[in-house]
């Protein structure tokens, strides 16, 4: 809890944070690495942001894990590139895909989603003074709005079985194979002692398949980070219709 109440007081500091450098729309391609240009440029009440390279010095194990993922190259994304260029207000796409954005000024200190966007600007007595360590769903939920939300509303958000339980934060997997069973079934027995449980489970037909339901109609609101991505583990009587739609719901050709 202590942790958390500090999240939410850091989260107040980065917006008084305090940019020197003004840094344009165009990256370097492929690379994160403007901290050498901004290093000393800013300060927070708590510290000054530095960059991955800075935590790789003792921490190259989660600099390795967390390198290759779509939160270190969140600016970077083509995708996302295309979208920036388009977007009307493009500070308002920083604030999720940047680390250190400052709204009054609209200008961020490190290109992605580093090691500070989550543990906080690099504090000068560390390791002897901790850095932040949230694990509570408001840190993800900062930026992963339409998922938080879809969790609230799920049982697991409600008994508090949260992010960091089922995802590996560095790597962005999860703790185990969601693909087969062995994520749910990490806490829940397999259930084959009702029907549709036990007839998909003889098909080889997984749990994802119908609790992390994500409806390809909504894949074009991925752009902006707000696709519905499952997490009310709910099923829907669309999703049986996916894999059934032929003897459920006979398609009829138009005309
Ligand atoms: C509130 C935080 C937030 C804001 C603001 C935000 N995004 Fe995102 N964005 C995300 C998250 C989180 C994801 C990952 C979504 C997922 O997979 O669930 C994402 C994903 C994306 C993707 C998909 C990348 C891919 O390769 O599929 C694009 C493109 C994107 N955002 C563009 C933008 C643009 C452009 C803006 C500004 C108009 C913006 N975002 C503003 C949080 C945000
Ligand atoms: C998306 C948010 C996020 C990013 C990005 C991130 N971390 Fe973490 N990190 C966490 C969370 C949350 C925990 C606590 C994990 C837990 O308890 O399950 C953690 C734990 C740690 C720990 C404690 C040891 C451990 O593994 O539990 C270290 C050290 C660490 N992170 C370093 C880093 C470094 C270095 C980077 C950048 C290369 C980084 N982190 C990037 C969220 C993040
Ligand atoms: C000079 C070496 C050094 C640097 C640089 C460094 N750390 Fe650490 N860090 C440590 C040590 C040592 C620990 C304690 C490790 C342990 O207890 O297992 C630690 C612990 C942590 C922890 C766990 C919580 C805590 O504070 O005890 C996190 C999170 C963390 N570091 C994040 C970071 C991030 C993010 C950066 C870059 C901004 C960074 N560290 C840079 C040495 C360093
Ligand atoms: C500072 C904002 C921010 C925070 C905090 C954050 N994320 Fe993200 N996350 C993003 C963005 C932006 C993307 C999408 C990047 C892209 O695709 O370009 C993303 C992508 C992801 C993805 C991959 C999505 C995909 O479609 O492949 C996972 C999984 C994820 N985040 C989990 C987490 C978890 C778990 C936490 C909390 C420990 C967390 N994130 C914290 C911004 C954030
Ligand atoms: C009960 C386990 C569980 C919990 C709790 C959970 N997730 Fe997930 N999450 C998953 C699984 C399983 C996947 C799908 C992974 C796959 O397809 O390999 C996933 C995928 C994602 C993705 C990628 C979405 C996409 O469309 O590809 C994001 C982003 C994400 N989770 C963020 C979060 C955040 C943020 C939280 C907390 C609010 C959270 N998750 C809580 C199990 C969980
Ligand atoms: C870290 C442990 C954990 C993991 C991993 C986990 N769950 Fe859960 N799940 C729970 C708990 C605890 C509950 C609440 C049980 C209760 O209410 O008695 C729950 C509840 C549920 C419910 C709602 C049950 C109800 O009564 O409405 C569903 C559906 C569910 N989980 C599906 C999944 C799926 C699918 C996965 C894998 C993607 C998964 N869970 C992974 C712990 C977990
Ligand atoms: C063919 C689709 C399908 C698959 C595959 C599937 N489920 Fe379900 N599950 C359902 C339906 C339908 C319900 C009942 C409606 C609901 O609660 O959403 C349900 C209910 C549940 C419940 C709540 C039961 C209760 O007592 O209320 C849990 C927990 C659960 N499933 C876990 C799992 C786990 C774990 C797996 C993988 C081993 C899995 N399910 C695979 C369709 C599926
Ligand atoms: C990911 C694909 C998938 C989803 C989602 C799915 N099913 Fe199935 N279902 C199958 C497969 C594969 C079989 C076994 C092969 C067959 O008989 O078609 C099967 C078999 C069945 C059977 C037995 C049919 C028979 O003739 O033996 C019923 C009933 C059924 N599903 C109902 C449902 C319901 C209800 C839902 C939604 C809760 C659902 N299915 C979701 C793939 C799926």
């Amino acid at each position: 809890m202590g942790r958390q109440s500090q999240w939410l007081a850091l989260s107040v500091s980065f917006c008084i944070v305090v940019s020197a450098i003004s840094l344009t729309l165009i990256w370097p391609a492929g690379s994160w690495a403007l901290a050498d240009e901004v290093q000393g440029n800013t300060f927070s009440v708590f510290g000054t942001y530095q960059s991955p390279q800075r935590c790789r010095e003792c921490h190259e194990a989660e600099f390795q894990a967390w390198s290759n993922t779509t939160h270190a190259k969140a600016s970077f994304d083509p995708i996302f590139q295309v979208y920036l260029q388009q977007a009307e207000e493009p500070g308002e796409c920083f604030a999720c895909h940047t680390t250190g954005y400052n709204a009054l000024t609209g200008q961020f200190v490190l290109a992605g989603v580093t090691c500070e966007a989550c543990h906080g600007p690099y504090r000068p007595e560390h390791p002897q003074e901790s850095m932040l360590v949230a694990t509570s769903e408001d840190l993800c939920g900062s930026c992963h709005t339409s998922t938080v939300l879809e969790w609230n509303s799920s049982r697991h958000g409600k008994v508090n079985v949260t992010c960091v339980d089922c995802h590996e934060v560095h790597t962005q997997k999860t703790h185990a194979a969601a693909a087969t069973n062995a994520l749910c079934a990490s806490c829940h027995v397999d259930r084959t002692q009702d029907f549709t449980h036990a007839i998909h489970s003889q098909a080889d037909i997984h749990c994802i398949d119908c609790h992390l339901d994500r409806p390809s109609d909504s894949a074009g609101d991925a752009v902006n980070g707000h696709a519905v991505t499952g997490h009310s583990f709910a099923v829907f009587v669309s999703t049986c219709n996916d894999c059934h739609v032929a003897s459920l719901r006979p398609t009829v050709e138009s005309p």
